[in-house]
């Protein structure tokens, strides 16, 4: 689930929090969506998540400079989106701010801009891929650590975790995400804050030139 741009389309049955129907072409990361309506989302504060030095916050227009050098560094890109596909100011312009379902969130750590993170619903033709029924709430995150100091210091794990705990009491039922089987520092990551691998999902995502298998992975708490 790669990507900042419009993964998921949705349908079905909503409640609680969940709400809005809307419509988008559907594009990720080489996989193009037919069904191209989405539910749109929950009900979200701004600061979405407060929690000691980490703030998860929506994106804003003054983040397009931050989110082009993060996504037009090869460091970076080798690990989401790919090293052939750099982004340039416009293109950010262009897919961060959709309204399409997707949240799109800067992250901070102790006051600095240091990444980034996506969430949204699902829609029911990949629950299904997933294993989960088509009605269920599964949400699904994508995310980066932009300013490449700040890796391995546990702050992605933290945030994966907080974010998974976040969805998890505004009534998703499960939450997933699904890095490339090769990015063992992402599963590592993931793992240390309650992923666990739920599926192998071969050919799932185009990544520098060819498909790539990816592992579900599913946050439970302990
Ligand atoms: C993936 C990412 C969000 C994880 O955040 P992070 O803050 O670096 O991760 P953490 O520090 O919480 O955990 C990383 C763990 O992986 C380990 N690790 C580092 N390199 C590794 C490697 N090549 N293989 C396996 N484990 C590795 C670290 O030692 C650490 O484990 P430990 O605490 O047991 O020692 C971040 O590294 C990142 O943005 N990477 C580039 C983009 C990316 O891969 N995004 C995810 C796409 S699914």
């Amino acid at each position: 689930m790669q990507l900042p741009e419009q993964p998921k389309a949705g349908a079905g049955r909503e409640s609680g929090p969940w709400l809005l129907f809307l419509s988008s072409v559907e594009v990720r990361f080489g996989t193009v969506l037919s069904n191209p309506s989405r539910i749109f989302h929950m009900d979200v504060p701004d600061p979405i998540l407060k929690s000691g030095s980490l703030i998860v916050r929506r994106v804003e227009q003054s983040d397009i400079r931050l989110l082009t050098r993060w996504l037009s560094t090869n460091e970076v890109l080798a690990f989401y989106g790919g090293r052939d596909k750099p982004y340039d100011a416009g293109r950010i312009s262009e897919e961060f701010f959709q309204r399409d379902g997707i949240i799109r969130c800067i992250v901070e750590w102790e006051g600095v801009p240091i990444g980034y993170i996506q969430f949204y619903r699902c829609e029911p033709k990949e629950n299904l891929d997933y294993g989960f029924a088509t009605t269920e709430s599964v949400w699904g995150m994508d995310q980066f650590i932009g300013e490449t100091g700040y890796w391995n210091k546990g702050i992605g794990s933290r945030l994966v975790r907080e974010m998974a705990e976040y969805l998890l009491s505004r009534g998703a039922a499960h939450v997933v995400t699904d890095p490339e089987t090769w990015n063992t520092r992402a599963i590592r990551a993931y793992q240390k804050a309650g992923f666990l691998k739920v599926k192998l999902l071969p050919r799932h995502e185009w990544h520098e030139g060819e498909m790539r298998d990816s592992w579900l992975m599913e946050y439970k708490r302990t």
